[in-house]
Order: structure tokens, then sequence, then C-alpha cells
């Protein structure tokens, strides 16, 4: 009935998240607030993992992309499954060593990561390290030659696929602040220098081609790229990189028309090919690796606000205005995302008017959405809004000083903080 299939509505007429009463939530924990669904959370790295090992044969692995969402509790519930992960600064590196997460299954990404970053991935035993340019190298050969280690590096990669035009292309991505270009040699020649580095083992390469992607093809087409470079970089360097990594970036259901590909259907057709090109060059199947992030947490959170004015200008529209908006979710006024709302304590009623739902920070733009199916909301009543587990949370400011909403986990029937709401102490911790 609700875009996310662990939503339904209770004998009261309320929203439940995995069978929890949306509106118990609010009252108890306060809004706005953000609401993850473990179970959920926890059979999408479950059906990735599973896919993964059956396609790959044993040969590959998962490593959750937690710029998603990431918090302690999210890297404990990654390490209990058994996956992998991947961060991209010091901050997530900190959070998943500080939850006890085995580093050994970390992957560090950045464009532009520092000397002390490097340097604290390395103490602190992450496993590889995505390298995005050859000066990033260069650092980390010193580095890690300084303190007598060896680095285990992948190498990013653009592999020439755009996946967000109509129908994608496979030019136009040298322009793109992210890794080394294929076409124009440049990754050819940071192989070769790897190779010669002694301090650094080159153990994968890396692509990524983008995020909300509901076509197998550019998938199966970054593969089969990746797969021709390995093979040159054995003929003619004489190495054979024994891992690659596919990235993330499948797409998922924010609104009714959305249709994503079950990811298993992913991952048949794109092992399907990474076999037969395999087969091709004459090549052992590397070691895979992908780095789902949307896909493992968005559907399992929704965000709970409750209504104040309601505003209603005849003839232009009518403004619900929430008690978070553009602070906690600033998806809309960065890339216009659509999402689906429902007013929680009436969530058996028909959605039959059309609303802008506003945020509460001094701008305009500050909108959670327009022309948003709803019911009828007056002041008081809670709104949800759904799917908003990914890039919600983790992209959340203090704008207009705002506190950071709390985050509460449900499972099996039962909620818990995970996340604390941030005090107005909080907020002026770090003030000299
Ligand atoms: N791996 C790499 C190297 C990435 O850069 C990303 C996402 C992922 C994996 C995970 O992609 P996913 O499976 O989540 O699509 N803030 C934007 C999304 C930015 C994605 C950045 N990179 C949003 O809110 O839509």
């Amino acid at each position: 009935m609700y875009v996310s299939e662990n939503l339904n509505v209770n004998e009261k007429g309320n929203l439940t998240i995995g069978g929890v009463d949306t509106v118990a939530l609010a009252e108890e924990y306060g809004t706005p607030l953000y609401v993850m669904d473990e179970d959920l959370i926890r059979s999408n790295l479950r059906r990735f993992h599973e896919s993964i090992k059956k396609c790959y044969r044993g040969r590959g692995e998962v490593h959750y992309a937690s710029k998603a969402f990431s918090c302690m509790e999210m890297c404990r519930i990654v390490a209990s499954e058994g996956d992998g992960l991947d961060a991209v600064s010091i901050g997530e590196l900190y959070t998943a060593l500080k939850a006890g997460f085995p580093m050994e299954k970390v992957g560090f990404h950045g464009n532009n990561k520092s000397d002390e970053e490097l340097a604290f991935a390395l103490d602190n035993g992450v496993g590889h390290i995505i390298v995005d340019n050859i000066s990033e190298l260069e650092r980390l050969e010193k580095i890690a030659s300084s303190k007598n280690k060896t680095a285990h590096i992948m190498f990013r990669i653009k592999p020439g696929i755009d996946a967000h035009t109509h129908q994608f292309v496979m030019t136009g991505q040298i322009d793109s602040k992210f890794g080394f270009a294929l076409e124009t040699g440049e990754a050819f020649e940071a192989v070769k220098k790897a190779l010669s580095c002694k301090n650094v083992k080159l153990v994968g390469l890396h692509c990524h081609i983008g995020s909300q992607i509901f076509d197998i093809a550019p998938f199966e087409a970054a593969a089969k790229v990746m797969l021709e470079f390995i093979a040159k970089i054995r003929d003619e360097l004489g190495y054979t990189v024994p891992g690659l990594n596919l990235g993330g970036g499948f797409g998922i259901k924010y609104l009714e028309e959305h249709d994503p590909v079950p990811f298993e259907q992913y991952m048949e057709r794109v092992s399907a090919v990474v076999a037969e090109e395999c087969g091709k060059l004459n090549l052992e199947q590397p070691y895979i690796y992908i780095e789902p992030g949307r896909s493992i947490v968005a559907s399992a959170g929704i965000t709970l606000y409750t209504v104040g004015a309601r505003k209603e200008i005849p003839d232009i529209r009518t403004y619900v205005s929430v008690d978070g908006g553009m602070a906690d979710n600033p998806r809309y006024i960065l890339y216009q995302s659509e999402y689906e709302a429902v007013v929680a304590n009436k969530a058996g009623e028909e959605r039959n008017e059309k609303v802008t739902i506003a945020g509460r920070c001094c701008e305009s733009g500050d909108l959670i959405g327009e022309n948003m199916p709803l019911q009828h909301a007056e002041s008081g009543d809670i709104i949800a809004v759904l799917a908003t587990g990914a890039y919600n949370y983790s992209m959340s400011s203090n704008y207009n000083r705002l506190q950071k909403p709390a985050v509460v986990m449900v499972s099996e029937g039962k909620s818990r903080i995970v996340v604390k709401r941030e005090s107005l102490d909080d907020i002026i911790k770090n003030d000299v």
C-alpha cells in the first residue's frame, strides 16, 4: 500500500514500520525522528551477500557504502552479518573502529585523502585503500615506507560510462573528479607505477558508475571494460590484478512508479557477463566486491515530523510545515528528489490532497517536496516521509542551529535509540 514493503497500517489507522506504531514512536522519542528497520537492513544485506556468493561461487563480498548511513550501531549490524564496509573519511573509519568493526574488511575511499587519513588507515589495519590519483599513490608509498608497511591498494578507474543519461553512453566521463581515466592512458601509467612501488601492493581495480540506477546494462558494460583492462595489464605488464570492485549505485523505490531491478537479477546478469568475458580473455575470474549503500538502507528508513502551521494560499498551493526539513533531509533542495509521505495517524485514509511539505528553516527552498499526495494534515498530526534511510541522517546539518534528530532502530516489534537527539549543549559544545 505504501512504497516500502515494511510499512503497514494497524487497527488504530496508524502507520507501522517493522510492526511498530509510528505515532507511538513519535510520542516516545519526539520529532523529528529518523526510524530505521533493522530487520529490513539485515535482510537487504543478506540478499546481496547470498546472491554474490552464489553468482560468483563464493568468490565475492559486499562492502556496505557507509556514506549512505553511518553510525556505530550500523557498523555493528554490518559486522554481525559478516559484510565489509566502504568508508570515505577518517570520520567513517573512526566510527567503524570504535564500533569494533574488523578493519581488514574495510575499503578506504576518497578523491582527496589527507596524509593524516592515509596514516590512520595504515595504523589501524584497513584492508585496502582505493587510490584515486597519482599524488595519493606517491604520498601513500612514502607514508607506508616510513612505517615499514605494505599498503594494499585498488585503483579507482573511470570506465567511461555515463549511466545517468536516458540511454547510457560510453563517453564523457573523463570529466569527473573521481579516479583515473582509461582513455588517456592515465590508468595504465598508474598501474605501471604501482607495480614498481616497494611499499604498495595492487590488489584490485575499482569503478563506480553512479547512483540510483535502474538499468542493468551500464553495470554490465562497466564490468566488461574493467575486465578488458585487467587483461591488458596482464598482457602488457605480466601482472594479474586479483580483485575487482564493481561499486554500488542500485536504484530503490522512492515513488510508486519506480521499478527497481531486484538485486538478485543484477547479480545474475553481471556475473554472467563477468564469466563470459573472463572466458573470452582467458582470465582467472577476479574476486568481486560490490558497494551498495542506498539499496541497503533507504527503504528501511522513514522520518517522522510533527505538523505545525498549515497555510492555504487560494489557487496557489497549500503549505504544510513540519518541525524538520532541509537540515535533516537536504535531498529536495539539492536534487529535487521526490518522496512519498503519509499522515501517520491517518494512514488508513485516502490521500486526497496535494500539498507542499515545508521545512522550518529560513530558506524558501527548504521543502520536503511539492505536489505531494497526502491525507488532510493539520497542526499536531504526525507526518512520515518514506524511504529516507539513505543520505538523510548522513547528510544532515545544524543549519539554523537546529539539533540533529535522534535515530531509532526497530526490530521484532521493539524500538531502541541508536543515535541520541542532539542537545542544546551539543549545539554550542565547540564554541569558544
Ligand atoms: N561506492 C562509491 C565509490 C560511491 O561513491 C558510492 C556513492 C557508493 C559506492 C554507494 O552508492 P549507492 O549504492 O548508495 O548508490 N548523496 C547522493 C548520493 C551520492 C552517492 C555517492 N557515492 C543522494 O542523496 O542521492
